[in-house]
């Protein structure tokens, strides 16, 4: 059963998904219509968006993500390296491998989480399928005679949705699931994770506070007319969202699910590196706590084994990630620069982190490499008077040739350049 709307509620239409209200909207008058937005892009010769102009990347709530910095990484790439293969290596929402592909490199989007990987399919890999909005309503509703599981019904009582929203949440990620065309089913996941985190306070997983997204008190954060807002018109509206984001760069882009410690190729000319950040108190964050019931979504045949049931926000049991460990982030880090030593190697990192940044660049030395260290965003000015917080981007190309460093001399190179002005 399709789940009914509150009481006062405009009946949402696919027009009003697509105009990104979720109510009906009248066309102006010699518009195109609303469902060109369904329409693939065009294509040039070599399957090339013959736009040429990329779409703009979706605005996302994910902790850590880079889409307002995204231009000017890919920029101050562009000045530093050459470059025609790349590995986000943590990819997380996207934007950096989106920025990429963009600029038509071959892209290759990474990261530990299935949720993440569908992320990386829906907007980097693909370069065609959408989801038209006829099918992705039907995704909605229970199929006659197909038995359904009730993993959220169950497991999360009371925990971060209502109980009318955890069946909604429940038929639609398994309808999902049963989706044959993976790019097509990755665009679908990319809505339901998006409706997901919009109607949840903070928009994270991290606590089973329901209550609080339901109180009626004057509040200083979040949004409750979105919380309260139907999952059907998010997930219709998301779904617009990401047609109208997929583009094709004329190369075979490819999203994985690897530890980056792990990765089984070391053959791109660069690699960016933008893993979990580490506060000066040593706090980090631990993605699989904050973003657990997304991967459960992602892997929903099998997650309900892997529950944490004696925890109120029911977790994913996992281990300890060494990106959330003080005490082996340094090696970590290392045996990341050693594992992509014969690429360029690209870090994010802020100023004010484990490791710090001189830390980082004797990292770096370590594998004889001199990095560049570009202050990014509106910190700029502030970091050239020599504070230590805000955005870096570390940029350490590969040698011709490779001498063992024995010093920290290599270190020399880190002082923080000047941004690059070129392509502003
Ligand atoms: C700081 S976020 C990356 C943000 C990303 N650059 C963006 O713009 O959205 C770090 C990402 O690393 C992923 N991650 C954590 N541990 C990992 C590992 N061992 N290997 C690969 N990815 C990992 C997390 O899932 C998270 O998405």
């Amino acid at each position: 059963m399709p789940a009914a709307l509150p009481a006062g509620h405009a009946v949402p239409t696919i027009a009003g998904a697509l105009a990104g209200t979720g109510t009906v909207r009248a066309p102006r008058p010699g518009a195109a219509p609303a469902a060109s937005h369904l329409r693939p892009p065009r294509r040039g010769p070599c399957g090339v968006d013959a736009r040429m102009q990329p779409p703009e990347f979706p605005a996302t709530r994910y902790q850590g993500s880079k889409r307002k910095l995204a231009a000017a990484i890919a920029r101050e790439l562009g000045a530093r390296v050459d470059f025609e293969s790349a590995l986000d290596a943590f990819g997380g929402t996207g934007a950096v491998a989106y920025r990429l592909k963009a600029l038509r490199k071959r892209v290759t989007y990474n990261d530990l989480h299935r949720f993440n990987q569908l992320v990386g399919r829906a907007l980097v890999e693909n370069d065609g399928a959408t989801l038209p909005l006829e099918e992705a309503e039907r995704l909605t509703v229970r199929r006659p005679r197909r038995r359904y599981d009730d993993v959220v019904a169950r497991c999360f009582e009371g925990v971060f949705f209502t109980a009318e929203e955890n069946v909604w949440i429940d038929v639609t990620c398994q309808n999902i699931h049963r989706i044959a065309d993976r790019r097509r089913q990755a665009v679908a996941f990319w809505a339901l994770f998006q409706s997901c985190l919009v109607k949840r306070p903070f928009n994270l997983f991290h606590r089973a506070n329901l209550a609080l997204r339901r109180r009626e008190v004057k509040r200083s954060f979040g949004n409750k007319a979105t919380w309260d807002r139907p999952f059907r018109d998010h997930f219709l509206r998301f779904v617009a969202t990401a047609n109208r984001a997929v583009f094709a760069n004329g190369r075979v882009n490819r999203a994985t699910r690897h530890d980056a410690l792990r990765y089984p190729r070391d053959d791109f000319d660069l690699v960016y590196i933008d893993p979990p950040y580490m506060n000066r108190r040593g706090q980090s964050v631990d993605y699989l706590d904050f973003y657990h019931f997304l991967e459960g979504l992602a892997v929903y045949p099998r997650w309900e084994p892997r529950i944490d049931g004696r925890r109120k926000h029911r977790p994913l049991v996992h281990r300890p990630s060494p990106w959330c460990d003080r005490g082996r982030i340094h090696a970590a880090f290392a045996a990341l620069f050693a594992r992509f030593e014969r690429c360029h190697l690209a870090v994010s990192y802020r100023g004010d982190g484990i490791p710090a940044l001189d830390e980082l660049c004797r990292l770096l030395a370590g594998i004889n490499r001199r990095p560049e260290v570009v202050p990014l965003g509106p910190y700029r000015y502030v970091l050239s008077t020599g504070s230590a917080s805000g955005e870096y981007l570390l940029v350490a190309p590969r040698r011709a040739s490779s001498r063992p460093s024995t010093s920290a001399r290599g270190v020399i190179g880190c002082a923080p350049v000047a941004p690059s002005r070129k392509g502003r």
